[in-house]
């Protein structure tokens, strides 16, 4: 007993002392900063808050350059996307050797699934439900970054989205906020680690704040109108999970909420963001967002970046609104001194936070930038992940994996071309060191297996849209020949293959930013493509690149086995050859509801029941909230995913059926691996509250575990349950739980799951 003690009072003492240093480096971190800025003149504390675009900065070239001139000014706090430790040294040099005050730069970029070693599209991350391995990821993309000169990302995004017409979808996590939330604290995690003044941790920047993923129709950069409660219980909680996480900035949205854009949004930014959350860090600009408030119709420049300003905003990103008009609103008293202080101060502290005042150049190391950018160790990861974010959406008669013997006919405009593979936002990537499906293959298996290739279809049949679809060096190369020749030649390989493998789907900039699709079916002449395949005979396996989900009603009816596999990054190929081959069972699971066509949209798993839900097992009845020409079902639910293996589940144990206050439940099920193969399953939680003072919905994702299984071998899974994932904010946003009935739901997906009611009361 006395020895517990002892240690006790140890432990405290020690935590006594993280506090203090702590508290010590605060102090530390004020008292040098107060005296920096005792010295800055008012244009100085302004060019900390101006992130300009950097153009083409080029080595050597920053001292004669416009971007040098303004550095020396000191009307430069830090740049971005700019790629290199030479370039970045260069013009780090210029602000700590030749400006008044020395102040170091900031030095952001759009890390966004990997650095040169690239990971799956964010939406194709989500889907492994590994948060080791998306941490890892986060790790890798930190380390490499770091090692060529970058100290902040503008990752991780953590929009919900649950319209699949809006292209940026497959930059974030999907649809689910608990998820959505899991996912953004080991983001943060691996990219700022636990200390954030080594050289291999950058800080990370959490976008778009918030509810850009809510853009009505769709369309990118569109309104958002929704209620507070909305906003609260679905798409604030990945912000403010990143935010207890310890992220270093925010980055606003370009949306409007509540008629006011999120840029110049006080209750948002402050109140929120702030006040609620306790968010210390500082928050950026998107891309011109000050600027397009002018667009938006709330004022001029100097008005809106007013406007920004005292809503919270301390960086501006590329518009320089914030340099060029505070001074004269300063003038006519709209914008006080210590609001700039305010902000300046924190652009400085995340420069003190990075150390880069102790050393500028302590990402500016060329060694680490030649031995820790691409290396075969991260690629391994990045391979491995990738394989783990595909997605198994149909295995009719196990065609799949494929024998490592005979021949292999590949097919499509997909399934050649390395530069579509690492997706979009890949901004650090080089497309050269991609690997395609047929390299993969080739690489994998081309030992065994024949392999014969035929593109068999461009990516569409309208040129322009292609064109518009392969910017930013991905074009697929387009054929000319009539579609039917392109399409026979490929039929005429297939006749001397076992099996034909079909690469189809979306180019990487068929989603993205400014990528929405109000079509969102697989284009019409790669469809004609796959029919034509269909009818050899032959069995087909579509390998589906896609980066959001897609109607794909009829290749789900005709198509034998489809391999969902995004955008898997620089390794895609070799992960696509390992799993189609069996070397690798896919588990990945949907973190999106793919909809059975675009009328659907949006479409999401935890809907609200309405006061006329449809009667279970139908599909229309008058007078019910449902569709006269489709279903309410979607073609594949949320959490969706099948394997090369089997699992059975067995009924919910629950350690009590009636609970009170603070108790924890139990819940418990057992799944066995019923099939054949080693392969890994993504055990999943939902809770419905039945009865609530505002309506709840029908089930939220509450928990969930990924194990793996044995052939033939059992686990038990078991889920702790307390009041606080009861939780929700209700009416008057107050953070509550409710006494009554709650049905606990445990499965494969959000479809087929057991069920188990407990009460629970205060
Ligand atoms: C995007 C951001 C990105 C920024 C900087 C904007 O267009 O919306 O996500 O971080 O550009 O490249």
């Amino acid at each position: 007993m006395k020895r517990i003690l002892t240690l006790a009072v140890i432990a405290l003492c020690m935590a006594g002392g993280t506090a203090r240093a702590q508290m010590t480096n605060e102090a530390r971190m004020k008292t040098f900063i107060d005296a920096l800025m005792k010295k800055m003149t008012l244009d100085e504390k302004l060019g900390q808050l101006n992130l300009p675009g950097s153009g083409d900065i080029v080595t050597g070239q920053a001292q004669s350059s416009d971007i040098g001139r303004k550095i020396r000014e000191g009307k430069v706090g830090g740049l971005f996307n700019i790629k290199s430790v030479a370039k970045i040294r260069d013009v780090q040099k210029v602000a700590v050797e030749e400006s008044r005050l020395k102040i170091p730069l900031i030095f952001g970029m759009d890390v966004i699934h990997g650095y040169e070693t690239v990971f799956p599209i964010p939406l194709g991350l989500s889907c492994t439900w590994d948060m080791q391995l998306i941490e890892n990821s986060a790790r890798i993309a930190a380390v490499e970054a770091s090692a060529d000169g970058i100290n902040w990302t503008f990752s991780p995004m953590v929009d919900i989205a649950r319209d699949a017409r809006w292209g940026r979808i497959a930059e974030g996590n999907g649809e689910d906020p608990y998820l959505g939330s899991r996912i953004a604290e080991a983001m943060v995690r691996g990219y700022q680690g636990t200390d954030l003044t080594k050289n291999n941790t950058i800080m990370a920047c959490v976008k778009h704040y918030a509810l850009y993923g809510a853009a009505e129709a769709g369309r990118d950069y569109n309104t958002t109108d929704m209620s507070r409660q909305r906003m609260y219980n679905d798409y604030f909680p990945p912000f403010k999970a990143a935010a207890d996480a310890g992220a270093g900035s925010f980055m606003a949205s370009f949306n409007e909420i509540d008629g006011v854009p999120a840029t110049a949004n006080k209750w948002l930014l402050t109140d929120v963001l702030r006040k609620q959350w306790g968010f210390k860090g500082f928050v950026v600009t998107d891309y011109t967002g000050i600027n397009e408030m002018v667009d938006h119709g709330i004022g001029d420049l100097k008005t809106v970046s007013a406007r920004a300003l005292a809503a919270g905003i301390d960086m501006d990103m590329v518009g320089e609104g914030l340099l060029t008009t505070i001074k004269q609103s300063m003038k006519e008293g709209k914008i006080t001194m210590a609001q700039v202080d305010a902000a300046c101060r924190r652009i400085l502290e995340a420069k003190y936070k990075l150390g880069l005042f102790s050393d500028p150049f302590k990402y500016c190391d060329e060694n680490r930038a030649k031995t820790e950018v691409f290396t075969a160790g991260h690629r391994t990861v990045a391979r491995n992940t990738a394989a783990q974010s595909f997605v198994l959406m149909k295995n009719q008669g196990n065609i799949l994996p494929l024998k490592k013997s005979g021949t292999v006919a590949l097919v499509g405009p997909l399934a050649d071309n390395k530069e579509n593979m690492p997706g979009t936002w890949s901004v650090a990537a080089n497309f050269q060191k991609a690997t395609s499906v047929l390299a993969g293959l080739k690489e994998v298996v081309g030992d065994k297996v024949n392999i014969l290739y035929a593109k068999g279809s461009n990516l569409d049949a309208d040129a322009a849209f292609e064109e518009r679809a392969g910017m930013f060096g991905k074009a697929l190369g387009r054929d000319n020949r009539p579609a039917d020749v392109i399409i026979k030649e490929a039929v005429d390989i297939a006749a001397g293959a076992d099996v034909i493998v079909a690469a189809l789907g979306e180019s990487a900039e068929m989603s993205g930013e400014s990528s929405s699709r109000s079509n969102i079916e697989i284009p019409q002449v790669q469809k004609d493509l796959l029919k034509a395949l269909l009818k050899t005979g032959k069995p087909v396996v579509l390998v589906l690149f896609t980066g959001r989900p897609l109607a794909i009603k009829e290749e789900h009816a005709s198509v034998p086995a489809i391999l969902n596999v995004w955008f898997g990054g620089s390794e895609a190929g070799y992960a696509i050859a390992d799993v189609l081959f069996g070397n690798v069972n896919p588990s990945g699971k949907l973190t999106t509801t793919w909809p059975q066509n675009v009328g659907q949209v949006p479409i999401f798993y935890a809907h609200k029941n309405t006061g006329r839900p449809l009667e279970e097992g139908k599909w229309f009845s008058k007078f019910r909230s449902n569709y006269l020409d489709v279903s309410n079902d979607p073609e594949f639910p949320f959490g969706f995913g099948l394997s090369y293996t089997t699992f059975s589940y067995s009924d919910i144990t629950l350690s009590s059926t009636s609970l009170k206050g603070n108790q924890q439940l139990t819940a418990s099920v057992t799944v066995t691996n019923t099939g054949n193969y080693e392969g890994k399953e993504v055990v999943q939680l939902y809770i419905r509250d039945v009865v609530g003072s505002v309506t709840r919905p029908v089930k939220e994702l509450k928990g969930f575990q990924k194990i793996s299984l044995k052939a033939g071998e059992s686990k038990t899974v078991s889920f702790i349950i307390t009041p606080e994932d009861l939780k929700f904010y209700n009416y008057d946003l107050k953070y509550v739980w409710e006494s009554g009935e709650f049905q606990i739901m445990i499965g494969t997906n959000s479809r087929e799951l057991k069920m188990a009611k407990v009460n629970w009361v205060k």
